[in-house]
């Protein structure tokens, strides 16, 4: 039995050694420059000839697709090799880490006098000096902690005229008791609850390390707080979310950003993309009408730093659920 385990353990390996070697027999020379070329780029690094080899399989791989999906030219955004085209499928999940749950918290919906309010067109709060700069979550799974302090540092800085920016790293070391799951996930109305009872640290206080360590709260380092917040929407109605943005701020939301690792530019709208479930945290800032593809769009903002997409954005179709935007849109009422 364990001498026939053993055979075919053998016989895989030497296949899997196989495809290997054909991959690299297939591969071209341009794509050997590519790799050197991305490599400086980003200025990677790696721990030895092996570990390289894996990531350039990987950056191969995806950058062929990457090309595919560019050349088609059929779509209204484009690709890029960014600094994730190597990272292992693993790796591109910990960028993400919603908690996508049909538990959810309860809380009101925006009253129906506040939707029937006109509002402009176009909004995009990127211009504001109440919104701070993109920021970058790394191998951990933390959107949500991004997607909870960007709302409260507009709606704060509105009020006092000044933006303080607030820590993610307090949320991922103390909301546990809140059903959040530090660098494993989390949901931004669970982080809210802990902020409503205990406060929330300046990010200059409480600075972000991207992984899970002790809770240091520190009531005397208090940077904000959020004490009601509401739903935007529960019927999946885009339009009633742009009232909200244009009337309140910057709104959480959660999505499904499976696809989304190697965005470059343009709408982001793909038949692929869940309308129901999600597995990340963002902040829509704004809205418009592109004028090229006549498509309306979703100004949302990223944790994955500003070399990601449009400085840190996507624009992402709106008007049809564009990977489930409307299912999880809430934003602080009261507090700051
Ligand atoms: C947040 O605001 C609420 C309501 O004003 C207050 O009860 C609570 O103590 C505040 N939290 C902090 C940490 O200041
Ligand atoms: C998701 O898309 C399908 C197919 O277009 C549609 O029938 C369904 O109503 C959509 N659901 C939501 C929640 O948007």
């Amino acid at each position: 039995m364990k001498l026939q385990a053993l055979i075919l353990f053998a016989t895989l390996a030497a296949a899997v050694a196989q495809e290997f070697l054909q991959e690299e027999e297939n591969r071209d020379a341009n794509e050997d420059s590519e790799w050197e070329l991305y490599k400086a780029k980003h200025k990677k690094r790696f721990k030895n000839k092996d570990r390289e080899k894996m990531r350039k399989n990987t950056f191969v791989e995806n950058n062929r697709g990457i090309k595919k999906h560019n050349q088609a030219g059929k779509s209204t955004y484009k690709l890029q090799p960014n600094q994730f085209a190597d990272w292992s499928e693993a790796e591109l999940e910990q960028l993400k880490g919603e908690i996508d749950t049909d538990n959810e918290i309860p809380a009101p919906v925006v009253s129906g006098d506040i939707l029937r309010q006109a509002v402009p067109d176009a909004v995009d709060y990127r211009k504001s000096h109440c919104l701070a700069k993109v920021k970058y979550q790394g191998g951990c799974g933390s959107c949500y902690t991004f997607a909870s302090t960007t709302p409260i540092e507009y709606q704060r800085c509105m009020k006092t005229g000044t933006l303080v920016t607030l820590s993610e790293e307090n949320l991922i070391d103390c909301s546990q008791k809140y059903g959040n799951a530090g660098c494993n996930g989390g949901l931004a109305l669970r982080s809210w609850n802990y902020v409503k009872d205990v406060g929330l640290n300046t990010e200059e206080a409480y600075p972000y390390q991207g992984e899970e360590t002790m809770c240091e709260y520190s009531a005397s380092n208090y940077g904000g707080n959020v004490t009601t917040w509401a739903y935007a929407t529960r019927t999946n109605d885009e339009e009633a979310i742009k009232v909200v943005v244009a009337k309140y701020g910057p709104v959480a939301v959660s999505v499904d950003a499976s696809n989304w690792d190697f965005y470059s530019s343009g709408i982001f709208s793909s038949p692929t993309c869940s309308n129901t479930t999600t597995n990340h945290a963002v902040v829509i800032v704004g809205y418009g009408k592109d004028t090229k593809t006549r498509k309306d769009f979703w100004i949302v903002r990223n944790s994955w730093g500003p070399e990601w997409g449009e400085g840190g954005y996507i624009n992402l179709e709106r008007g049809v659920n564009m990977c489930a935007i409307s299912k999880r849109a809430v934003f602080p009422t009261s507090g700051f």
